[in-house]
């Protein structure tokens, strides 16, 4: 350009070349040359076995060492709480707690909230600093055997000018602690918020870079909090973990089907039990339906915890199929506990319990159900029965209504409860009810 359009000067330009730094190299990336799968050694399965057994089942067994883990979860959720407290217990090794959030007196006084009076705290360091290079200057020096980020939205790395909390900023923080994780082997638990409709710049944009992402989620309302892995390098992601929110931190729950279903006196209309399955995990939930004639004109369906679309369906099947007369009433569905449960087995727990409260006739509680129900009325089978079963029995059910289907590859022999199995939605219903 020969005259400056600011200055309006001529030839006061000057050439200069940009030279282009290379992009560096994904950390986890090895020679610079192909290899044979063959030739590459295994790392033999190491694994940092935590103090929290819900958390170890939930990454596959244990801490991976060098591995960067994520755990997402709204606000409030508890995130800080389950780390702080797996801090707390893991006596064995130096822990560097990195917070942006909180300062140091609020984290000590969540520290003796949670320890119990035989807890040392020794080998905690807080570092309340919100720089990744600062943070990992520290981190080098100390040398710890966990690091913990509380949060990932507070860094703010220095190569970049955007603000903290930014895409560009949450994404560079990240590429440098997954570095430093891979270069040192030190485990790295990172805290991500989420908003409700989860938008927010963060984890997201970071799942594809972690090694495992747990979500941490629940009712803010209900004791009852959910630790689903939604990405695992180093295991299955159908693992779940299950905590109990109480005045003195997170309580693990190791039999959870215990607290899913509620005492009461004697049976009542509406309320079943489904022999489900989450991940890995036996779950017995009591499924509770109200349906009652709708008073005004269009009939309401509100769920919690259940699929309000698959509501839909199951209240179409019952109708068309079966004749009971869904379309002029409210119904409501609620599964015990605020969990939210995915499993198709859960639907014929659903459909009789839709029907025993619309007609008022209570089904024993010695019975749970787990079975799919398909647009025709009939029940399909459903996968893991035999582990439903081994559940339903420790519970001291009686009896379990299943699809024929399922009754293939059981062996009978070993099992003391009393199996049913339909091939129908209308057979299951004359055999409870009785023909109506
Ligand atoms: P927190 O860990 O701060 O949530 P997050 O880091 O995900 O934002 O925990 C928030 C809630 O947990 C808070 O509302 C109070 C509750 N809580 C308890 O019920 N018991 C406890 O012992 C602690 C420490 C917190
Ligand atoms: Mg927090």
């Amino acid at each position: 350009m020969g005259r400056c359009p600011a200055c309006n000067q001529w030839n006061t330009f000057v050439e200069e070349v940009v030279v282009k730094t290379p992009a560096a190299r994904h950390p986890s990336a090895g020679p610079a040359k192909p290899v044979l799968l063959h030739d590459i050694d295994s790392a033999g399965e190491y694994r940092i076995v935590t103090p929290d057994a819900e958390l170890n089942r939930v990454l596959g067994g244990g801490l991976v060492p060098g591995s960067l883990v994520l755990i997402g979860g709204e606000p409030g959720i508890g995130k800080s709480t389950l780390l702080l407290q797996l801090a707390l217990h893991f006596k064995d090794v130096q822990v560097l707690y990195v917070s942006g959030e909180e300062s140091g007196q609020q984290i000590k006084m969540r520290a003796d909230r949670l320890k119990n009076n035989s807890i040392a705290t020794g080998h905690i360091h807080v570092f309340t600093e919100t720089q990744t290079q600062g943070i990992l200057k520290a981190a080098r020096e100390l040398n710890p055997g966990l690091l913990i980020i509380d949060s990932i939205q507070t860094l703010y790395s220095d190569l970049l000018d955007s603000a903290a909390g930014s895409i560009a900023q949450v994404r560079q923080s990240t590429a440098e602690l997954m570095r430093f994780a891979k270069e040192t082997a030190t485990p790295v638990f990172i805290i991500g918020h989420i908003t409700k409709d989860g938008t927010l710049a963060g984890p997201k944009v970071l799942e594809h870079m972690v090694d495992t992402v747990l979500q941490f989620e629940g009712d803010q309302h209900l004791a009852y909090r959910i630790l689903r892995t939604t990405k695992n390098r180093f295991g299955s992601t159908s693992e779940l973990g299950i905590y109990e929110m109480r005045s003195s931190g997170l309580r693990e729950v190791s039999n959870p089907s215990e607290i899913l279903i509620s005492q009461k006196d004697g049976p009542v209309s509406g309320t079943t039990i489904a022999a489900t399955l989450e991940g890995n995990r036996p779950l017995l939930i009591e499924v509770q339906s109200l349906v009652s004639p709708a008073s005004y004109g269009t009939p309401q369906r509100s769920t919690t915890g259940f699929d309000h679309k698959r509501l839909n369906m199951l209240l179409a099947v019952l109708e068309k199929r079966c004749g009971y007369r869904m379309g002029m009433h409210d119904v409501f569905v609620n599964l015990a506990g605020g969990i939210k449960v995915e499993d198709p087995a859960l639907d014929l727990s659903l459909c009789v319990s839709l029907v025993s409260s619309l007609e008022e006739l209570p089904v024993s509680e010695k019975i749970c159900f787990a079975a799919e129900v398909g647009l025709g009325g009939e029940l399909r089978a459903v996968n893991r029965m035999e582990q439903r079963i081994a559940e339903a029995e420790k519970l001291g059910f009686e009896t379990l209504y299943v699809s024929r289907f399922s009754l293939k590859n059981i062996d009978h022999k070993k099992i003391t409860i009393r199996l049913k199995a339909f091939g129908k939605l209308t057979e299951v219903f004359a055999d409870l009810f009785g023909s109506l």
